[in-house]
């Protein structure tokens, strides 16, 4: 994502890019001892990257979920999973920093107990559920799912929880609901970004209601069979695997349905940059960057080729449907 330096300015770095400083300079040494191309950037960055995750500890003990195997048409990639620890050491989470390295070193301070979640807006049954009575209202699935960001790298994550739509079903929208926006906190006491200038507080995603009620659109609890660390978003947060990760929201706070398509943090931030839907679309480049490649993380070794992203992030049969007939280069 892009760090907004004014309110008007997006010329900065894409956060991918920038790398913490002492991990910089030994970047530097190695790259002076390579070749320079190609090959030399991908050894220095992934040198780089493994000096970084070794210096992130585990949170401790975290509680276990116990979960069965997802049968959702689509959820259970057998493509290899990514490591722990990357997955939890390379963030975005911007409420506790812009580095990736930011939230798995701050986020210690997020607060997840007492959690509820308000379900307002236009449905039957409002409601506030607190966590427990969320995590009860249905089983928990596993579903491994990849997860590719907007920047360009991708992951492959086992994820717990059970689909969004289940929780839609019990508060039955009313007719008139057309999207279902997703707050998440904004809690400037535990969250050290929190009023910065780089986005507008709080964090706020949304999707069309068709959408959120496709079974792969899941409110996830818990990844690699335990429940989320912070900074991937306890205790509740979004996976949308076949958009681009930015439309996940963490920490959810509140569920909102509403007859008007709602404005959210990344598009409020930079329209011309980053749509409404925000599909996982290889022939749709970001104004600044192409989209048709990615790199997994944790295959960037010496001689790893990107790979081609796939429409949909894969998910094509799952969710294309839902896209019939729009111009998505235009709506992207
Ligand atoms: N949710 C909140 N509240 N704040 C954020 O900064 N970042 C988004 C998304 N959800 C973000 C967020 C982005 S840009 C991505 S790519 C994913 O979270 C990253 O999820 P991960 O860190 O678990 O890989």
């Amino acid at each position: 994502m892009l760090i907004r330096t004014t309110a008007s300015s997006f010329d900065s770095p894409v956060s991918s890019e920038i790398t913490p400083q002492d991990i910089y300079h030994a970047r530097r040494d190695l790259m002076k001892l390579v070749a320079t191309g190609a090959a030399g950037v991908t050894l220095a960055s992934w040198a780089g990257r493994r000096a970084f995750a070794q210096t992130i500890q585990k949170p401790g003990k975290l509680a276990v979920l116990p979960a069965g195997k997802s049968a959702v048409a689509g959820a259970m990639t057998l493509e290899k999973i990514t490591d722990y620890k990357d997955a939890t050491s390379y963030n975005n989470y911007y409420e506790f920093g812009t580095d990736k390295a930011d939230p798995a070193k701050n986020a210690h301070t997020l607060v997840t107990k007492p959690w509820s979640v308000v379900v307002e807006g236009l449905v039957k049954q409002p409601k506030t559920y607190t966590l427990e009575d969320l995590i009860k209202l249905s089983p928990q699935e596993e579903r491994i799912y990849r997860h590719r960001c907007v920047e360009g790298w991708s992951m492959v994550i086992p994820w717990v929880g059970y689909s969004l739509a289940e929780l839609i079903k019990k508060v039955e929208p009313l007719g008139s609901a057309k999207y279902v926006e997703f707050v998440t906190l904004a809690d400037p006491k535990t969250m050290p970004f929190v009023g910065s200038r780089v986005l507008d507080w709080p964090y706020v995603e949304a999707l069309r209601l068709d959408e959120a009620m496709n079974p792969l659109a899941l409110l996830a609890f818990g990844m690699y069979g335990e429940v989320l660390p912070n900074q991937n978003g306890a205790p509740v947060r979004l996976v949308v695997p076949w958009k681009y990760g930015f439309k996940s929201g963490k920490s959810i706070v509140k569920i909102r349905f509403t007859d008007k398509e709602p404005r959210t943090a990344w598009n409020k931030a930079a329209a011309q940059e980053y749509g409404f839907y925000s599909n996982v679309n290889p022939t749709v480049d970001h104004p600044r960057w192409s989209q048709a490649t990615e790199r997994r993380i944790g295959e960037d070794g010496l001689f790893a080729k990107k790979r081609k992203t796939l429409m949909f992030n894969g998910y094509e049969a799952q969710v294309g449907q839902l896209y019939a007939g729009m111009d998505l280069k235009k709506l992207f």
